[in-house]
């Protein structure tokens, strides 16, 4: 998506992958800084171990504790987080969705369980529930919104009536033949009006597509991918993302169709 998007910007400039040791983070980040590099992304586990290696850490950054985004300058490597922001702008983009005074089921809670969890929270949803697979981790984090957002109303466990979001951010799913991450004999899906799952491929995992035949509305993890990736553009180039450029690569890439 970025390298379509710098083509139609007309920046000669690439996004190149390349696979790094963990332990060589501090090496590549400073590498690439050398050589010329306008910044980096960042993905599991490097998003956490970069907390400690960037010469400053951006408010989204330091809020999320973790660095998906750098941007290098002549003041050093500043390290950004544009997860949860694309959250938000998936949901409201993708489902129409409000959260503000929404109430939401989260599945899992792990890195991007959490994240999920506070961001949903400092957006004023009014009642959250929490599930994961090991409970103290979804009580850690309903521990840590108490203390920090006291209105908000969050609970563990499955809620007894209706919510406006369903939101999967565990990794089930992702591998043929996964488990669902959802209890049904615990909470119908009709329980809820949409239904989001952070995995974009599959592009439909079993989740979404029970949720469709229950009549939810239903959208994969794809803009989250395109509204993380379209600020680290902006970041990087101080241009504004050609949005839909970007997401008709990913389409193409991901799924090898066209939009
Ligand atoms: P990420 O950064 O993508 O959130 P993670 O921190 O490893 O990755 O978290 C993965 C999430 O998927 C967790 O909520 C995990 O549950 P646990 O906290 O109990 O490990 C959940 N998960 C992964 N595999 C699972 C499985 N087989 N059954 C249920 N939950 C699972």
């Amino acid at each position: 998506m970025h390298n379509a998007a710098f083509a139609a910007l007309d920046l000669d400039w690439r996004y190149v992958a390349c696979e790094v040791d963990p332990k060589h983070l501090r090496a590549a980040i400073a590498g690439a800084q050398v050589m010329g590099f306008a910044g980096l992304n960042l993905t599991v586990p490097h998003k956490l171990l970069a907390v400690d290696l960037v010469d400053t850490l951006e408010a989204s950054a330091k809020k999320w504790g973790a660095v998906n985004t750098i941007q290098f300058t002549e003041r050093g490597a500043i390290g950004f987080n544009t997860d949860a922001d694309a959250i938000v702008a998936a949901l409201r983009e993708d489902l129409r969705l409000e959260l503000r005074g929404a109430t939401v089921l989260l599945l899992g809670a792990g890195g991007a369980g959490r994240t999920a969890a506070l961001k949903l929270v400092s957006e004023g949803v009014a009642g959250l529930f929490l599930v994961n697979r090991t409970p103290s981790k979804a009580e850690a984090i309903a521990g840590e919104i108490r203390s920090q957002f006291p209105s908000v109303k969050v609970s563990t466990g499955y809620p007894q009536g209706g919510v406006d979001l369903l939101l999967n951010a565990t990794s089930l799913g992702l591998k043929p033949g996964d488990a669902s991450p959802l209890d049904e004999s615990q909470f119908a899906l009709k329980q809820a009006r949409a239904v989001y799952d952070m995995i974009y491929r599959p592009a439909e995992t079993p989740l979404l597509r029970a949720a469709r035949a229950a009549g939810c509305q239903t959208a994969n993890g794809l803009g989250m991918l395109l509204h993380q990736g379209a600020k680290a553009f902006e970041i990087w180039t101080g241009r504004a993302a050609p949005l839909e450029v970007m997401r008709r690569a990913l389409v193409e890439n991901i799924y090898g169709h066209q939009i």
